[in-house]
């Protein structure tokens, strides 16, 4: 697969209407697979490149670095016709104008984390990367960041100030693809979702205007910006509220298989906390099984604002008999930089489901899950992990009281979305892997609705491709992201030439 077929953007350069017809229609053959060059594509690379240096062509050093191995999961590894890598909102604007002119088909990559082939990749269109926006600015209580940043590096660079923005929990997950679709962070029962956080956003749209939105600029669009992911422009600044928080709490918890009920019910004793005065708490929580060695195993990543020691809000943990356990008192920055997920870890498929926080429903959707583990414990690099994530009533209620909300418009009630994240080695376990996945949630799921303890709310960052987020949103707010969208995107250029991630069907 290595042999590259000869690709020159310099010679599409050479005559753009000639390349525009000649080469169009012929199969060309990447590192990483193959294409058909279509009229769109051959003309906006060629229009790129006359543009600007540095495009990346199948045939550069540095295709492989962009079309793979800046993605988390291999099967988001496609083979774009061109890579352009932007450096300011101009050239955005530039690139879009070219992509409509052109009628190219494009993606976008922030971060590269959204793990499924399409979302932030392409095959034989243009891949605009976005990891030059490296700019930081640290104000009095806000932060402006530009999406080529991971949480890590807005992390670091507020630590001097004491300060701390409200992101993702890992260190290298990207700023924009996080922000986009809500953002679950340690400290949502305090400050609301990522989203909630953003003051600000400067936006390239589809006709290549650049607009900035806030509360009182474009008011529409900077609703609909939080939760409505890539469906209306190309962000190129976020601006974040901060907050004074110099020192977290943490713990690090490891159980055995006979603390998972225990695990389990404590995950809901932390959803459902709503105190008058909250203290900021959140944390990673997975169960990890090996199907080979049947042995199954509980982590907590806990952090707690401040520095209580150990971290309070987690005593019903603390509780439970662990195999691990380490407290500690230091900076979020500090606490992120052990928390690396690397890229082109494997083929992952995510599926969930959200539900109102009841520790038995919970522990039998663990067993079952267990059960179907075994099911396919033949499968080659088999990683399953049950992993699951709590929205508090008072991460709704920021949204509900700032005068702005989010499209998600969630009441608050206490939720758990509980979710496969299942990892595999090879292309040909994929449609097993998704069918496995998605039958065994559906089912469940039912058993849920049964027992009235559904909810249709999906988180974009927890499901899987095949999963509609829209339809559990309510339905005034996807009436009114679909009129906002009228507006700003008239063209659909975020639907018609950008076609990956999660949209709107208009
Ligand atoms: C290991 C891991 C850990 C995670 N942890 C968390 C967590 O703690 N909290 C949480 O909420 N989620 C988490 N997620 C989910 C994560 O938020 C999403 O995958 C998110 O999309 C990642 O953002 P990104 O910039 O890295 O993604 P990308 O894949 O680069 O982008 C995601 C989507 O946004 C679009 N996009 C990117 N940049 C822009 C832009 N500037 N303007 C417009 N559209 C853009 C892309 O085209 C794509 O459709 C995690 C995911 C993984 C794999
Ligand atoms: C290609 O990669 C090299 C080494 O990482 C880097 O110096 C160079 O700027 C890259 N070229 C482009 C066009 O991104
Ligand atoms: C909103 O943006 C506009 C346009 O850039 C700016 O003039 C205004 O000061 C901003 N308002 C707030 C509250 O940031
Ligand atoms: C701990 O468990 C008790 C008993 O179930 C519950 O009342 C309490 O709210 C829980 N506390 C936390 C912090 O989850
Ligand atoms: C699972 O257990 C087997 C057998 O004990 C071991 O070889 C393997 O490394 C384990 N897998 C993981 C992912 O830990
Ligand atoms: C699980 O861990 C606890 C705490 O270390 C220990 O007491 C118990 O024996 C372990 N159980 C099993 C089945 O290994
Ligand atoms: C505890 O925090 C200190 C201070 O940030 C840090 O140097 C140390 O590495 C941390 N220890 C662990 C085990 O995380
Ligand atoms: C671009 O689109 C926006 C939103 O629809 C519109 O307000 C603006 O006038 C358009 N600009 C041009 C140059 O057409």
């Amino acid at each position: 697969m290595k042999d590259l077929v000869a690709f020159s953007i310099s010679a599409l350069a050479l005559a753009e209407s000639a390349i525009a017809t000649a080469q169009v229609g012929s199969s060309v053959t990447t590192a990483l697979g193959s294409f058909e060059l279509t009229k769109g594509a051959a003309c906006a690379c060629s229009k790129l490149s006359r543009a600007y240096s540095g495009i990346i062509s199948p045939s550069s050093a540095n295709y492989t670095a962009q079309a793979a191995d800046a993605y988390w999961d291999v099967r988001a590894n496609l083979s774009p016709a061109c890579i352009f890598l932007p450096s300011t909102a101009d050239e955005i604007s530039r690139a879009l104008e070219i992509f409509q002119t052109c009628d190219a088909q494009f993606a976008v990559r922030g971060g590269g984390h959204m793990n499924y082939p399409g979302s932030n990749n392409i095959d034989g269109g243009v891949l605009l990367a976005l990891e030059k926006f490296g700019k930081v600015k640290v104000n009095a209580e806000s932060v402006e960041v530009g999406p080529g940043l991971t949480w890590y590096d807005v992390y670091a660079a507020l630590e001097a100030y004491g300060r701390a923005a409200i992101g993702g929990r890992m260190k290298t997950i990207g700023v924009p693809g996080l922000s986009l679709i809500g953002g679950f962070h340690y400290f949502n029962n305090k400050y609301g979702y990522a989203m909630d956080n953003v003051l600000s956003y400067d936006v390239v749209l589809g006709n290549g205007t650049q607009v900035v939105t806030n509360k009182t600029s474009h008011p529409d669009l900077f609703w609909a910006l939080k939760g409505g992911a890539n469906n209306y422009g190309i962000v190129t600044k976020f601006t974040l509220k901060t907050y004074a928080i110099p020192k977290v709490s943490t713990t690090i918890q490891v159980f055995n298989e006979s603390g998972i009920p225990d695990f389990l019910a404590a995950v809901c004793g932390i959803a459902k906390l709503d105190e008058e005065d909250p203290i900021a708490a959140g944390m990673v929580a997975t169960v990890q099984y090996n199907a080979t060695a049947k042995v199954a195993s509980a982590s907590l990543l806990g952090v707690q604002e401040g520095i209580s020691r150990p971290p309070s809000q987690f005593a019903n943990f603390s509780a439970i008999p662990a195999t691990t356990r380490i407290n500690n008192v230091t900076t979020i920055r500090q606490w992120a930089s052990s928390l690396d997920s690397p890229k082109q870890m494997f083929r992952v498929m995510f599926s969930h489901k959200t539900m109102k926080p009841d520790q038995d429903a919970l522990i039998s959707i663990y067993k079952a899950w267990k059960d179907a583990v075994d099911e396919i414990a033949d499968v080659e690099g088999l990683y399953p992990t049950f992993i699951t994530n709590v929205a508090p009533a008072g991460a709704a209620r920021v949204a509900l009281t700032n005068g702005v909300g989010n499209v998600w418009g969630l009441e608050a009630e206490p939720y758990i979305l509980w979710q496969f994240s299942t990892g595999w080695a090879l292309a040909q376990d994929d449609l097993r892997i998704e069918a496995w996945s998605r039958e065994l949630i559906e089912r469940l799921n039912t058993i849920n609705i049964e027992k009235g303890l559904a909810s249709d709310f999906i988180y974009m960052g927890d499901a899987g491709e095949w999963q509609d987020p829209f339809a559990g949103f309510p339905a005034e707010n996807v009436a009114r992201m679909r009129a906002i969208k009228a507006s700003y995107d008239p063209l659909r250029v975020f639907s018609r030439l950008n076609w990956g991630g999660f949209k709107l069907n208009v």
